[in-house]
Protein backbone atom coordinates (compact mmCIF):
# COMPACT_ATOMS: atom_id res chain seq x y z
CA UNK A 1 0.00 0.00 0.00
CA UNK A 2 1.22 3.77 -0.35
CA UNK A 3 1.86 5.60 2.94
CA UNK A 4 3.65 8.60 3.54
CA UNK A 5 6.49 7.11 5.58
CA UNK A 6 9.42 8.77 7.95
CA UNK A 7 12.28 7.34 9.67
CA UNK A 8 14.04 10.35 11.85
CA UNK A 9 12.33 13.39 13.57
CA UNK A 10 13.25 16.80 11.41
CA UNK A 11 11.21 18.56 8.74
CA UNK A 12 9.24 17.52 5.89
CA UNK A 13 12.45 16.46 4.12
CA UNK A 14 11.91 13.45 6.54
CA UNK A 15 8.95 12.48 4.68
CA UNK A 16 8.75 10.33 1.60
CA UNK A 17 5.86 8.51 -0.41
CA UNK A 18 6.33 4.84 -0.11
CA UNK A 19 4.72 1.57 -0.34
CA UNK A 20 5.02 -0.71 2.39
CA UNK A 21 3.09 -3.86 3.62
CA UNK A 22 -0.20 -3.80 4.72
CA UNK A 23 -1.38 -3.72 8.07
CA UNK A 24 -2.93 -7.00 9.51
CA UNK A 25 -5.54 -6.60 12.52
CA UNK A 26 -5.22 -8.80 15.47
CA UNK A 27 -8.31 -10.76 17.21
CA UNK A 28 -9.91 -7.25 18.27
CA UNK A 29 -8.62 -4.90 16.07
CA UNK A 30 -10.79 -4.00 12.91
CA UNK A 31 -8.69 -2.98 9.33
CA UNK A 32 -9.41 0.69 7.80
CA UNK A 33 -9.23 1.08 4.14
CA UNK A 34 -8.41 5.09 5.03
CA UNK A 35 -10.54 7.45 2.52
CA UNK A 36 -9.81 10.85 3.89
CA UNK A 37 -7.36 12.03 6.66
CA UNK A 38 -5.71 15.09 8.47
CA UNK A 39 -2.79 17.07 8.98
CA UNK A 40 -2.86 18.62 12.58
CA UNK A 41 -0.67 20.02 14.95
CA UNK A 42 -0.06 16.49 16.72
CA UNK A 43 1.32 15.22 13.46
CA UNK A 44 3.79 17.83 13.91
CA UNK A 45 5.10 17.29 16.98
CA UNK A 46 5.20 13.66 16.07
CA UNK A 47 7.03 14.69 13.20
CA UNK A 48 9.83 17.04 14.63
CA UNK A 49 10.07 15.68 17.96
CA UNK A 50 9.33 18.98 19.42
CA UNK A 51 8.40 19.41 22.01
CA UNK A 52 10.75 17.26 23.71
CA UNK A 53 8.55 15.73 25.68
CA UNK A 54 6.55 14.15 23.28
CA UNK A 55 9.39 11.69 22.03
CA UNK A 56 8.43 9.99 25.65
CA UNK A 57 5.44 8.87 23.66
CA UNK A 58 6.86 8.85 20.08
CA UNK A 59 10.04 7.71 20.48
CA UNK A 60 13.31 8.82 22.13
CA UNK A 61 15.69 9.17 19.63
CA UNK A 62 13.78 8.12 16.54
CA UNK A 63 9.66 8.07 16.07
CA UNK A 64 8.60 4.76 16.89
CA UNK A 65 5.62 4.67 14.34
CA UNK A 66 7.00 5.07 10.44
CA UNK A 67 3.48 6.50 9.37
CA UNK A 68 1.67 9.67 10.84
CA UNK A 69 -1.79 10.61 10.87
CA UNK A 70 -4.34 10.19 14.31
CA UNK A 71 -7.24 10.89 12.66
CA UNK A 72 -9.06 9.02 10.03
CA UNK A 73 -12.51 8.23 8.08
CA UNK A 74 -12.80 4.88 5.93
CA UNK A 75 -14.59 1.53 5.65
CA UNK A 76 -14.04 -0.80 7.78
CA UNK A 77 -12.79 -4.27 5.53
CA UNK A 78 -11.47 -6.78 7.93
CA UNK A 79 -11.76 -7.49 11.40
CA UNK A 80 -10.38 -9.83 14.24
CA UNK A 81 -11.52 -12.79 15.12
CA UNK A 82 -12.72 -11.34 18.72
CA UNK A 83 -14.44 -7.74 17.17
CA UNK A 84 -18.04 -7.06 17.99
CA UNK A 85 -18.98 -3.49 17.52
CA UNK A 86 -17.65 -3.22 14.02
CA UNK A 87 -18.77 -5.38 10.66
CA UNK A 88 -17.37 -5.67 7.17
CA UNK A 89 -18.54 -2.09 5.51
CA UNK A 90 -18.50 -0.26 8.25
CA UNK A 91 -18.17 3.26 7.59
CA UNK A 92 -16.06 4.91 10.93
CA UNK A 93 -14.27 7.67 12.07
CA UNK A 94 -11.81 8.78 15.22
CA UNK A 95 -8.44 9.21 16.31
CA UNK A 96 -5.45 7.15 17.02
CA UNK A 97 -3.33 9.35 18.87
CA UNK A 98 -0.36 6.53 20.09
CA UNK A 99 0.33 4.44 17.00
CA UNK A 100 -0.99 6.54 14.56
CA UNK A 101 -0.76 5.17 10.72
CA UNK A 102 -3.26 7.07 8.89
CA UNK A 103 -1.56 8.57 6.18
CA UNK A 104 -1.37 5.36 4.22
CA UNK A 105 -4.34 3.49 2.18
CA UNK A 106 -4.87 1.02 5.29
CA UNK A 107 -4.53 1.17 9.27
CA UNK A 108 -5.81 -0.95 11.83
CA UNK A 109 -7.33 0.39 14.75
CA UNK A 110 -8.08 -1.37 18.24
CA UNK A 111 -11.98 -1.84 18.36
CA UNK A 112 -12.20 -0.52 22.28
CA UNK A 113 -10.09 2.44 21.08
CA UNK A 114 -11.26 6.22 19.93
CA UNK A 115 -13.07 4.79 16.96
CA UNK A 116 -16.91 4.89 16.20
CA UNK A 117 -19.48 4.55 13.27
CA UNK A 118 -20.17 7.80 10.97
CA UNK A 119 -23.63 8.91 11.01
CA UNK A 120 -25.19 8.62 7.67
CA UNK A 121 -25.92 11.99 6.85
CA UNK A 122 -22.00 12.79 7.20
CA UNK A 123 -19.19 12.41 4.34
CA UNK A 124 -16.07 10.84 4.96
CA UNK A 125 -14.26 14.40 4.67
CA UNK A 126 -16.17 16.21 7.08
CA UNK A 127 -15.82 13.02 9.42
CA UNK A 128 -12.02 12.64 9.21
CA UNK A 129 -12.13 16.44 10.46
CA UNK A 130 -14.25 15.72 13.74
CA UNK A 131 -11.72 13.99 16.33
CA UNK A 132 -8.69 15.61 16.48
CA UNK A 133 -9.88 19.49 17.85
CA UNK A 134 -12.74 17.40 18.93
CA UNK A 135 -11.43 15.53 21.43
CA UNK A 136 -8.63 17.74 22.88
CA UNK A 137 -11.60 20.70 23.12
CA UNK A 138 -14.12 17.79 24.63
CA UNK A 139 -12.01 16.75 27.36
CA UNK A 140 -11.11 20.24 28.53
CA UNK A 141 -14.57 21.08 28.34
CA UNK A 142 -16.08 18.28 30.21
CA UNK A 143 -13.10 18.59 32.87
CA UNK A 144 -13.69 22.13 33.82
CA UNK A 145 -17.73 21.13 33.87
CA UNK A 146 -19.02 23.57 31.42
CA UNK A 147 -23.03 23.12 30.93
CA UNK A 148 -26.24 25.91 30.01
CA UNK A 149 -26.27 29.34 30.86
CA UNK A 150 -21.61 28.69 31.63
CA UNK A 151 -20.21 32.25 30.56
CA UNK A 152 -17.08 31.37 28.57
CA UNK A 153 -14.19 32.69 26.47
CA UNK A 154 -12.05 30.79 23.89
CA UNK A 155 -8.85 32.19 22.67
CA UNK A 156 -7.30 30.91 19.33
CA UNK A 157 -11.30 29.78 18.21
CA UNK A 158 -10.39 29.64 14.52
CA UNK A 159 -8.02 26.79 15.57
CA UNK A 160 -8.68 23.20 15.17
CA UNK A 161 -9.22 23.21 18.56
CA UNK A 162 -11.03 26.16 19.34
CA UNK A 163 -13.38 25.68 16.54
CA UNK A 164 -14.59 22.65 17.85
CA UNK A 165 -14.34 24.08 21.56
CA UNK A 166 -16.75 26.88 20.33
CA UNK A 167 -19.35 24.34 18.80
CA UNK A 168 -19.22 22.06 21.45
CA UNK A 169 -19.64 24.78 23.94
CA UNK A 170 -22.50 26.19 22.05
CA UNK A 171 -24.23 22.95 22.12
CA UNK A 172 -23.77 22.64 26.00
CA UNK A 173 -25.77 26.07 26.39
CA UNK A 174 -22.99 28.19 27.29
CA UNK A 175 -22.66 31.85 26.44
CA UNK A 176 -19.55 32.01 24.02
CA UNK A 177 -17.38 34.86 23.58
CA UNK A 178 -14.07 33.86 20.91
CA UNK A 179 -11.02 35.75 20.17
CA UNK A 180 -9.25 35.08 17.01
CA UNK A 181 -7.50 37.49 13.95
CA UNK A 182 -9.46 40.14 12.15
CA UNK A 183 -10.17 38.15 8.79
CA UNK A 184 -12.07 35.40 10.91
CA UNK A 185 -14.84 37.28 13.04
CA UNK A 186 -17.28 36.33 10.39
CA UNK A 187 -16.71 32.64 10.56
CA UNK A 188 -16.85 32.70 14.32
CA UNK A 189 -19.96 34.03 14.22
CA UNK A 190 -21.24 31.35 11.91
CA UNK A 191 -19.74 29.04 14.25
CA UNK A 192 -21.91 30.16 16.50
CA UNK A 193 -20.12 32.37 18.70
CA UNK A 194 -22.20 35.21 20.49
CA UNK A 195 -19.46 37.66 20.66
CA UNK A 196 -15.85 38.07 19.00
CA UNK A 197 -12.80 39.63 19.89
CA UNK A 198 -9.95 40.66 17.55
CA UNK A 199 -6.99 40.09 19.43
CA UNK A 200 -5.11 42.18 16.42
CA UNK A 201 -7.05 45.37 17.53
CA UNK A 202 -7.55 44.38 21.44
CA UNK A 203 -6.52 42.39 24.45
CA UNK A 204 -9.45 40.12 25.67
CA UNK A 205 -7.41 39.95 29.11
CA UNK A 206 -8.39 43.31 29.98
CA UNK A 207 -12.31 43.35 28.80
CA UNK A 208 -15.14 44.19 31.18
CA UNK A 209 -16.68 40.91 31.66
CA UNK A 210 -15.70 37.46 33.80
CA UNK A 211 -16.27 34.16 33.03
CA UNK A 212 -16.57 30.73 34.48
CA UNK A 213 -14.28 29.07 32.02
CA UNK A 214 -11.44 30.40 29.56
CA UNK A 215 -10.00 27.65 26.90
CA UNK A 216 -7.10 29.20 25.69
CA UNK A 217 -6.68 27.05 22.47
CA UNK A 218 -3.24 28.01 21.00
CA UNK A 219 -1.63 28.70 24.14
CA UNK A 220 -0.77 32.40 23.82
CA UNK A 221 -1.99 33.64 27.31
CA UNK A 222 -1.38 32.88 30.71
CA UNK A 223 -3.15 31.75 34.06
CA UNK A 224 -1.93 34.91 35.49
CA UNK A 225 -2.80 37.39 32.95
CA UNK A 226 -6.14 35.94 32.66
CA UNK A 227 -7.02 35.59 36.63
CA UNK A 228 -8.85 39.19 36.53
CA UNK A 229 -11.26 38.09 33.83
CA UNK A 230 -11.90 34.15 35.49
CA UNK A 231 -15.12 34.44 38.08
CA UNK A 232 -13.94 33.64 41.71
CA UNK A 233 -14.15 29.85 41.12
CA UNK A 234 -13.61 29.94 37.43
CA UNK A 235 -11.38 27.79 35.53
CA UNK A 236 -8.56 28.31 33.17
CA UNK A 237 -7.04 25.65 30.53
CA UNK A 238 -4.50 25.84 27.72
CA UNK A 239 -3.38 23.68 25.42
CA UNK A 240 0.21 24.71 25.85
CA UNK A 241 2.60 23.60 28.70
CA UNK A 242 3.12 27.84 29.29
CA UNK A 243 6.08 30.20 28.20
CA UNK A 244 8.19 28.36 31.61
CA UNK A 245 6.61 25.09 31.44
CA UNK A 246 4.78 26.34 34.12
CA UNK A 247 1.13 24.91 34.18
CA UNK A 248 1.47 21.14 34.82
CA UNK A 249 2.79 22.57 37.77
CA UNK A 250 0.23 25.53 38.52
CA UNK A 251 -2.84 22.61 37.88
CA UNK A 252 -1.00 20.48 40.69
CA UNK A 253 -1.09 23.84 42.95
CA UNK A 254 -4.67 24.55 41.96
CA UNK A 255 -5.80 21.07 43.19
CA UNK A 256 -5.55 22.89 46.85
CA UNK A 257 -7.50 26.18 45.72
CA UNK A 258 -10.92 26.70 46.47
CA UNK A 259 -10.87 29.56 44.45
CA UNK A 260 -9.81 29.99 40.55
CA UNK A 261 -8.13 27.31 39.09
CA UNK A 262 -6.31 25.88 36.16
CA UNK A 263 -6.35 22.64 35.15
CA UNK A 264 -4.29 20.78 32.47
CA UNK A 265 -6.27 17.24 31.85
CA UNK A 266 -4.14 14.32 29.75
CA UNK A 267 -6.42 14.45 27.24
CA UNK A 268 -7.06 10.49 26.43
CA UNK A 269 -9.99 9.31 23.89
CA UNK A 270 -12.06 6.73 24.44
CA UNK A 271 -15.39 5.49 22.75
CA UNK A 272 -17.76 7.73 24.75
CA UNK A 273 -16.22 10.93 23.13
CA UNK A 274 -16.02 9.33 19.43
CA UNK A 275 -19.79 9.37 20.44
CA UNK A 276 -20.40 11.99 21.80
CA UNK A 277 -18.81 13.78 18.59
CA UNK A 278 -20.67 11.26 16.04
CA UNK A 279 -23.97 12.62 17.94
CA UNK A 280 -23.21 16.17 17.29
CA UNK A 281 -22.28 15.79 13.80
CA UNK A 282 -25.24 14.04 13.31
CA UNK A 283 -27.77 16.30 14.23
CA UNK A 284 -26.19 19.09 12.71
CA UNK A 285 -24.38 21.12 15.52
CA UNK A 286 -20.51 20.53 14.87
CA UNK A 287 -19.48 21.44 11.38
CA UNK A 288 -15.77 20.97 11.45
CA UNK A 289 -13.67 23.56 9.65
CA UNK A 290 -12.11 22.85 6.96
CA UNK A 291 -9.15 24.94 5.53
CA UNK A 292 -7.32 23.44 2.57
CA UNK A 293 -7.56 19.64 1.08
CA UNK A 294 -4.03 18.06 -0.46
CA UNK A 295 -3.69 14.27 -1.70
CA UNK A 296 -1.61 12.24 -0.22
CA UNK A 297 0.89 12.55 -3.25
CA UNK A 298 1.56 16.04 -1.48
CA UNK A 299 1.45 15.04 2.03
CA UNK A 300 4.89 17.49 2.51
CA UNK A 301 2.99 20.65 1.21
CA UNK A 302 0.09 20.02 3.88
CA UNK A 303 2.92 19.80 6.56
CA UNK A 304 4.37 22.72 5.45
CA UNK A 305 1.42 24.65 5.76
CA UNK A 306 0.51 23.70 9.05
CA UNK A 307 3.92 24.02 10.37
CA UNK A 308 3.10 27.82 9.47
CA UNK A 309 0.53 28.08 12.85
CA UNK A 310 -1.45 30.01 10.53
CA UNK A 311 -4.44 27.38 9.41
CA UNK A 312 -7.49 27.38 10.15
CA UNK A 313 -9.30 24.13 11.57
CA UNK A 314 -8.80 21.36 9.96
CA UNK A 315 -6.57 21.00 6.73
CA UNK A 316 -7.94 17.23 4.94
CA UNK A 317 -5.36 14.74 3.26
CA UNK A 318 -7.30 12.71 0.84
CA UNK A 319 -5.90 9.48 0.66
CA UNK A 320 -8.64 7.90 -1.91
N1 LIG B 1 2.05 19.18 21.25
C1 LIG B 1 1.03 18.55 20.72
O1 LIG B 1 1.04 17.35 20.45
C2 LIG B 1 -0.18 19.35 20.38
C3 LIG B 1 -1.22 18.67 19.79
C4 LIG B 1 -2.34 19.39 19.44
C5 LIG B 1 -2.36 20.74 19.68
N2 LIG B 1 -1.34 21.35 20.31
C6 LIG B 1 -1.35 22.78 20.53
O2 LIG B 1 -2.66 23.27 20.63
C7 LIG B 1 -2.72 24.51 20.00
C8 LIG B 1 -3.90 24.56 19.05
O3 LIG B 1 -3.78 23.62 18.02
P1 LIG B 1 -4.70 23.82 16.74
O4 LIG B 1 -4.43 22.71 15.80
O5 LIG B 1 -6.08 24.08 17.16
O6 LIG B 1 -4.05 25.15 16.20
P2 LIG B 1 -4.06 25.74 14.79
O7 LIG B 1 -5.27 25.26 14.05
O8 LIG B 1 -2.73 25.56 14.16
O9 LIG B 1 -4.28 27.26 15.21
C9 LIG B 1 -4.07 28.24 14.31
C10 LIG B 1 -4.94 29.39 14.76
O10 LIG B 1 -4.33 30.06 15.84
C11 LIG B 1 -4.80 31.38 15.80
N3 LIG B 1 -3.88 32.27 16.47
C12 LIG B 1 -2.58 32.49 16.14
N4 LIG B 1 -2.05 33.40 17.00
C13 LIG B 1 -3.04 33.75 17.85
C14 LIG B 1 -3.11 34.65 18.95
N5 LIG B 1 -2.06 35.37 19.36
N6 LIG B 1 -4.28 34.76 19.61
C15 LIG B 1 -5.34 34.04 19.24
N7 LIG B 1 -5.34 33.18 18.19
C16 LIG B 1 -4.19 33.04 17.51
C17 LIG B 1 -4.95 31.71 14.33
O11 LIG B 1 -6.13 32.43 14.23
P3 LIG B 1 -6.31 33.69 13.26
O12 LIG B 1 -5.97 33.20 11.88
O13 LIG B 1 -7.74 34.02 13.42
O14 LIG B 1 -5.34 34.73 13.67
C18 LIG B 1 -5.10 30.34 13.65
O15 LIG B 1 -6.40 30.11 13.18
C19 LIG B 1 -1.41 24.76 19.32
O16 LIG B 1 -0.68 25.67 20.13
C20 LIG B 1 -0.77 23.43 19.31
O17 LIG B 1 0.63 23.51 19.41
C21 LIG B 1 -0.25 20.69 20.65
Amino acid sequence: MKASYYTNYGGIEQLSIRDIPEPTPTATQIKIRVHCATVNRTDCGFLTGKPFIARFFSGLRRPRFQVLGNEFAGEVVAIGNDVKRFKLGDRVFGYEGTHFGAHAEYMVMDENGGVGKIPDNIAFDQAAAACEGGHYALIDIQKAKVDKGSVVLVNGATGAIGSAAVQIMKHLGAEVVAVCGTDHLSTLKTLGADEVIDYRTSDFTQIDKQFDFIFDAVGKSTFAKCKRILKPKGIYVSTELGPYNQNPFLALVSKFSTGKKLLFPIPIINTGHVDFIANMLAIGTFKPLIDRTYQLEQTNEAFTYVLTGEKIGNVLLKIR
